[in-house]
């Protein structure tokens, strides 16, 4: 009697989602990047299917998802939580998670090893993180370890208590030529992308020009290579918050409210459920 044996090929699901250097590409050809962020499945499936480029994981989870007041509070560990959900719902998009305050300004070798353990825990393609030249010998490590880097300059919120605040960054000449100098850094240094918020329109067109990595801008006007939002934001749900950079793309707040309360009468009148839903 002869054996048979079988062999089960395993099917390797291929990841096609965009990459580092497809959003090189994107500049070099002049085609905008657009960027929203995303903190769980459900809205992630939705805004990769609608043909979002990249992903962000925010640390505005603290304050979208958590109700904090400020970014700082958040943990690596419930970036990673939240993470996982996004990654697992992005088949096109690159998924970039934020570094939270405090995970990576104490030390290069602390730095490095929180990089690799988001992108090991999470499954993220990227991080993110805020400043220049004080962080550039983590971003050096990190780069140096495999981990690609999205930087952050203007108003990066992290160091809010040093701002005392979220106003306009970077409007006086010193402030403008450091964020200049330090987009120049961080480019050369190998982040792929680098993230301007909140910075005069000009200033935001002249960094975009000099570095040779996309530049994705927030409130820092039409000139960057691509445009990032917090979701909540654009979809409306965040009310009272209304800044001059931000577009409302739906007015979501006003729909859930009116859904919700329309349910709570259909359970308070006992039309919800009806005899077709029930079994
Ligand atoms: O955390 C965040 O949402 C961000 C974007 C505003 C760029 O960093």
């Amino acid at each position: 009697m002869h054996r048979f044996f079988v062999k089960i090929m395993s099917v390797h699901v291929q990841n096609s989602r965009l990459t580092t250097t497809k959003l090189r590409q994107m500049k070099a050809n002049g085609e905008k990047i657009a960027m929203l962020t995303s903190y769980d499945f459900t809205l992630a499936s939705l805004v990769d299917e609608a043909g979002i480029d990249i992903l962000l994981v925010g640390d505005s989870a603290s304050n979208v998802v958590c109700g904090n007041s400020y970014t700082l509070p958040i943990t690596v560990d419930e970036m990673i939580f939240l993470t996982k959900g996004v990654v697992r719902a992005a088949r096109h998009a690159l998924v970039v998670c934020d570094m939270p305050f405090g995970s990576y300004q104490v030390s290069e070798e602390e730095a490095v090893r929180n990089a690799i353990k988001i992108l090991k825990e999470s499954g993220c393609d990227a991080v993110k993180l805020e400043g220049g030249e004080e962080i550039l010998p983590a971003i050096r490590h990190m780069i140096q370890a495999g981990v690609p880097v999205m930087g952050h300059l203007g108003l990066t919120p992290q160091s809010v208590n040093q701002f005392g605040g979220y106003g306009l960054r970077a409007k006086e000449e010193a402030e403008a030529e450091k964020l200049l100098h330090d987009a120049k850094l961080l480019d050369e240094a190998g982040c792929f992308s680098i993230v301007l918020e909140k910075i005069p329109a000009a200033l935001a067109e002249q960094v975009t020009k000099a570095v040779s990595c996309p530049v994705i801008g927030i409130g820092a006007g039409n000139g960057c290579d691509g445009q990032v939002l917090v979701l909540h934001d654009m979809l409306g749900l965040n009310q009272g918050f209304k800044p001059k950079f931000l577009r409302h793309f739906a007015q979501l707040a006003d729909q859930v409210k009116g859904a919700v309360s329309e349910y709570v009468g259909a359970v308070k009148d006992s039309s919800f459920p009806s005899a077709e839903e029930s079994y």
